[in-house]
Formats: structure tokens, sequence, C-alpha cells
């Protein structure tokens, strides 16, 4: 059956088995093997991506469900080769070690800090609950996410206000 669908901004269409996965659609047939292969029973969160904007396993989703939607994997996360701000501090805190998690981490964090800008630990903590670390020990993954989320707040506040609502622009 085809299935289209817009991946990391691009649109794909591909004919494929009705009970082929989005996994194995992004790795098999999109050769975007950065999403990866763990338990495939939704257990483990290391085949995560994005799905309107919203955390998938994607191993247990199927690709036709999906067909029309728009997918985000971790390739869909850096811009123009550099790594986005998630990332960059996921490496200086040491967040990754064998990196079999990272991606589908990377992708919880994401979703969780375009959907709660300003997350408590807490909350981080519970957004990645389904995403196994067997390296970590979760920590450093906590504090890369809490650094992003105050490095983005301090960009936002750090942008002129240009909206003109109290200069004398105008009067
Ligand atoms: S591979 Fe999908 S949750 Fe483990
Ligand atoms: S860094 Fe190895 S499983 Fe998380």
């Amino acid at each position: 059956m085809l299935v289209e669908l817009k991946v990391n901004g691009f649109p794909y269409r591909r004919e494929v088995a009705p009970d082929t996965t989005l996994l194995t659609y992004l790795r098999e047939v999109l050769e975007l093997t950065g999403t990866k292969w763990g338990c495939l029973t939704g257990d483990c969160g290391a085949c995560t991506v994005l799905v309107d904007g919203e955390p998938v396993v994607s191993c247990l989703q199927l690709a036709c469900q999906v067909s029309g939607h728009e997918v985000t994997t971790v390739e869909g996360l850096d811009t123009a080769g550099e790594l986005n701000d998630l990332q960059a501090h996921f490496v200086s805190n040491g967040a990754s070690q064998c990196g079999f998690c990272t991606p589908g981490m990377l992708m919880s964090a994401e979703a969780l800090l375009r959907n709660n800008p300003d997350p408590s630990e807490a909350e981080v903590r519970e957004a990645l609950s389904g995403n196994l670390c067997r390296c970590t020990g979760y920590n450093k993954i906590v504090d890369a996410v809490l650094e992003t989320a105050k490095a983005r707040a301090m960009a936002v506040s750090a942008v002129p206000d240009l909206s003109g609502s109290s200069s004398s622009v105008g009067s």
C-alpha cells in the first residue's frame, strides 16, 4: 500500500506491505538509520520519533496509520549539519555514552521542551520515563535537558522587543 509521509520536512511516497512499521519504513525504506531498533515491544523508547510533534514509539506504529502526517527523526534536529542546542548539551554533559538510547531520548526531550519550555526536573524525568538508558544513570541526561530549557529561555529574553508597543515610533 502507498504510504505518504513528510519526514524532516521532505515528502516521501513509498509502496510498502500493510504490516510495515513506521520504524521499518524509516530505517529500511528511507534509510534514515538514526532511529534505533531496540526491544520492538514498546518498552525501551530507542525508536522514538515525533509524529505531528508528539513522541511515538515507531516500532509499535504501522506506517500506514500515519500516512499523510509529519514525522521528525533525530536526523531532523540538526540545522545545516550543526548539532542543535539540545544535542550540544547532551555532548557537554556527557549525557550520551554508548549512544544507543540517545536518538530516542533526544526526541522525547525535544517534544517536552516544545510543549513545556520551562519543565521542572520531575517533569523532565516523567517525559523521559519511557526511554531506557543502560549507561548514564539518567542524571546527566536530565541535566542536559534542563540546561537546554534554561538556555532557550535566556535566548528568548535576550531578543529585543520590536513590536513597537513601548516605543515612540509613529507618535
Ligand atoms: S524499539 Fe521501540 S520501544 Fe523499544
Ligand atoms: S548511553 Fe548507552 S544506553 Fe543510554
